[in-house]
């Protein structure tokens, strides 16, 4: 695949108005979301759910694609269509979480590093195969007493650059995500420098990996306070700080910049990226690729009747696009 087709599958996923939602919780991990609300996790409750999600009607309208992991990729709708047929066939790209989850850093009590580079190019070959046009890695930076240490920053940003590289071969464009978790009582300005070192060292290590900036998306966390820091930031504080890291550290070639939630509310993500338009033009498109902050409204009404409320939990999932679609272009208003 050329540079110009991973390019232009780049600029459809941050396409005006459009963001990507994020389903793409390992079994652990939705496991816990389904205990949240008294579900049952198993194979089949996971394909009814991710069926709920993606034939959400109009989903298209503000979602241009969604992240799903390995498990779903292979599953269909309960009529037997696959899952990836029925995104295609609606103009929504396949994404794939390509990660084997954050792991211990040997040699640094409390900080991880994210594994799966082993195999990581047949497996891409595959997805390929299997219609997947973006793939998901996802590196977790811990702030708290000496972390991170550069030695945790370097070696993630490495294995993300190692696993671009590898997706671009593969004619799937790599989405990064160097999350930093909000977890902590730092302060605001904490979060912006441990962003910044982050950032710079990431793509340090995807120009000396010979990776396409052209071809990638950042999947990028806000500049907040801790969780639990006293003094928590204003919604214009975030979005201010967030863009001046952002131009303080990620290069302009960029296609495009897609936030996680984090753990935010649903609003609290929502007000921030429109602000962060409100502010622009910047040099790349601002959008959403949230998981809780898309999803956490839909799983609620869901859970109490898989039948009778599938409807009902489909219609928060396409307000809670347009409401992030509005943002992404700076024009929500806090009653939309
Ligand atoms: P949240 O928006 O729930 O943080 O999930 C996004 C995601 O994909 C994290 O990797």
């Amino acid at each position: 695949m050329s540079i110009e087709q991973l390019e232009s599958i780049a600029q459809a996923m941050v396409a005006p108005g459009k963001g990507i939602i994020a389903i793409d919780e390992s079994n652990t991990t939705i496991k816990k979301r389904f205990d949240g609300v008294g579900i049952e996790c198993t194979e089949d409750t996971r394909r009814a759910y991710r069926e709920m999600l993606l034939t959400t009607p109009n989903l298209s309208d503000h979602i241009a694609g969604a992240i799903l992991y390995d498990e779903t990729l292979r599953q269909s709708t309960r009529a037997g269509v696959p899952f990836t047929k029925v995104m295609l066939d609606n103009g929504i790209l396949p994404g794939i979480k390509v990660d084997k989850g954050p792991h211990p850093l040997a040699g640094f009590p409390g900080e991880l590093v994210t594994e799966g580079l082993d195999g990581l190019r047949e497996r891409l070959q595959e997805y390929a195969r299997l219609g997947a046009k973006f793939a998901k890695w996802r590196a977790v930076i811990t702030i708290g007493d000496d972390m991170p240490s550069s030695t945790c920053i370097e070696a993630n940003c490495h294995a993300l650059a190692r696993y671009a590289a590898l997706c671009q071969e593969s004619g799937i464009v790599p989405m990064v995500e160097p999350e930093v978790l909000m977890d902590g009582s730092h302060d605001l300005e904490v979060c912006y420098d441990v962003t910044e070192v982050t950032l710079r060292s990431l793509f340090a290590s995807l120009y000396e990996q010979n990776v396409m900036l052209e071809g990638t998306i950042l999947k990028a966390s806000m500049v907040v306070s801790g969780k639990d820091c006293p003094e928590q930031a204003s919604v214009d504080e975030v979005a201010e700080a967030t863009i001046r890291c952002l131009k303080a550290s990620v290069p302009a070639s960029l296609p495009g910049i897609v936030f996680l939630s984090g753990g935010q509310s649903d609003e609290a993500a929502t007000a921030h990226l429109n602000a962060m338009n409100q502010m622009g033009p910047h040099p790349w498109p601002l959008s959403f690729s949230y998981g809780r902050a898309m999803q956490s409204a839909a799983l609620k009404l869901w859970s109490k009747d898989m039948d009778k409320h599938f409807g009902d939990a489909q219609k928060t999932v396409a307000q809670r696009a347009r409401e992030n679609g509005l943002a992404a272009l700076g024009q929500w208003k806090k009653s939309a």
